[in-house]
């Protein structure tokens, strides 16, 4: 094992909640610096993001915490009435999953990317279609997520209601109505409301403020607000600790949900230098408040940013420069958490395969109304696997009712089949069986789309 990966190795000993931001550690990843001190970190991820070995490795060397970047969003799961599409988001969170990292689902409701077919319906028929968008998309998801941004972005800049198809429909009252419905598919996961330019004291948080502190005197369950912080060099605003405090007084968790600190391009190196200040200032802000549960980025790498295509000219926002190298943000986020500064950082050891480099051979044995189903999982990549995910897709009227050397989440539809604890490692080339008995309704055939912590298997 290489220096590096012994480093990537201890960290992972390292268990979350060990009690709110006490204890550090020195030369660790970010996520084993913040889980010592009690918190997470972590970052946004898309589905074209798991074919990308670079950004993998990154990903799952230094962060405990994924946010799907669009897989989870309504024009995705329901681009039409009453139809679901999970693929893109089970692929995250099996990606999440094989790499020990938790999953905040974002999100469930939000006037953008939300297919036009909901901004289309008569306003009486608005609530119901949201009602059931939570309440499939929420279960579906049930036990996999620790938080939902259940509403993203209501307000406007002014703190004025943002006008939408559900405001139209049910006035203020849809919020407390989507949180209703989704503590009712999903009680365990924490259900967030989410939002930009709310960082620092003013109009726009003062009407987050306002709207948690009645929500909370309603009895809706509320459980945190996220503060996305897209910032601009130099901009963080002097109010944030004050601000998030205010909303942790309330009896809510507050956490930075999509942090990124835009540059006018080309980044020189006094920019790049303030911009480590910055991602300096937001972890200390989160550390010195108790009930502040994590901090995520918004990308991976500057390649991976939403910036430049939405701020022509901006860019280089996140920790990570064009080639997955840590910029100056990197290790003033290390320093900020607690580690030493001037440590080297832990070279990313690839653990996943990144494309396709892994093998299912499948075989079903059915009668009338049962099927007994063995798959065997190859690795064909060139290095071992520390955990895996396999996810695929079961044919309709298929339900598991049990299954051997691995877990299976959810029963039917997308599956995701975990590694039990003895058969996590899957070394390169090795192959490993997994199997499971279910019912189904005429359809036997075996189940489709297989992959591997993210990448596509072939048969
Ligand atoms: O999927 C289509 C593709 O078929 C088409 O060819 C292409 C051409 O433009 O567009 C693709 O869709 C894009 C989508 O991302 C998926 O890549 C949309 O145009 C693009 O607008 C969309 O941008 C996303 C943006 O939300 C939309 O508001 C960003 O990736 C995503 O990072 C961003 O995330 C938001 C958070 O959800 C909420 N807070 C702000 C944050 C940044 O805008």
């Amino acid at each position: 094992m290489s220096a590096a990966a012994a480093v990537v190795a201890a960290g992972a000993l390292v268990v979350a909640g060990l009690g709110a931001h006490a204890g550090a550690a020195a030369g660790s990843s970010l996520k084993d610096l913040a889980e010592a001190k009690g918190i997470y970190f972590g970052t946004a991820m898309t589905q074209t993001d798991l074919g990308n070995a670079s950004l993998t490795a990154v990903a799952g060397a230094q962060f405990d915490m994924v946010t799907p970047g669009n897989e989870m969003k309504w024009d995705t799961v329901e681009p039409s009435r009453g139809t679901y599409n999970f693929g893109p988001g089970d692929r995250i969170v099996s990606f999440a999953t094989a790499h020990g990292m938790r999953v905040r689902g974002h999100n469930l409701v939000w006037h953008s990317q939300l297919p036009s077919w909901v901004s289309s319906l008569p306003t009486n028929q608005v609530q119901a279609a949201m009602e059931s968008h939570i309440t499939t998309t929420a279960t579906h998801y049930k036990g996999q997520l620790y938080a939902w941004d259940v509403v993203n972005e209501p307000f406007n800049e002014d703190g004025s209601l943002r006008q939408d198809a559900f405001t139209a429909a049910m006035g203020t009252g849809y919020i407390a109505d989507a949180l209703r419905t989704a503590h009712a598919a999903d009680p365990a996961a924490k259900l967030y409301l989410n939002d930009y330019n709310i960082e620092g004291i003013g109009a726009k948080s003062n009407a987050m403020y306002s709207l948690v502190q009645s929500l909370k005197s309603q009895g809706v369950p509320i459980d945190g607000v996220g503060f996305e912080a897209h910032f601009i060099v130099g901009q963080v605003p002097s109010t944030l600790t004050a601000n998030l405090q205010r909303f942790a007084a309330l009896g809510v968790d507050v956490a930075v949900t999509e942090l990124d600190d835009r540059i006018q391009l080309p980044a020189n190196s006094t920019a790049l230098a303030q911009q480590a200040t910055d991602y300096s200032n937001v972890v200390k802000a989160c550390l010195a408040v108790s009930r502040c549960v994590g901090v995520s980025q918004w990308g991976v790498g500057d390649a991976d940013s939403w910036i430049p295509s939405a701020f022509p000219g901006y860019g280089a926002a996140t920790l990570y420069d064009n080639s997955y190298q840590p910029k100056p943000a990197f290790e003033a986020t290390a320093t900020a958490l607690g580690g030493t500064p001037g440590t080297p950082t832990p070279t990313p050891t690839p653990t996943d395969p990144g494309g396709a480099s892994c093998k299912v051979t499948d075989a079903v044995n059915t009668w009338n109304t049962g099927l007994t189903e063995n798959i065997t999982i190859t690795n064909t990549g060139s290095t071992a696997l520390a955990h895996w995910a396999l996810a695929f897709t079961l044919p309709g009227g298929q339900a598991i009712t049990s299954g051997w050397n691995a877990t299976y989440s959810p029963t039917s539809g997308n599956v995701t089949a975990t590694n039990v604890s003895y058969n996590g490692t899957l070394a390169a080339g090795a192959s490993t069986t997994i199997g499971f008995q279910a019912t189904h309704t005429g359809n036997a055939a075996a189940p489709a789309a297989f992959a591997l912590n993210g990448a596509a298997c072939s048969r």
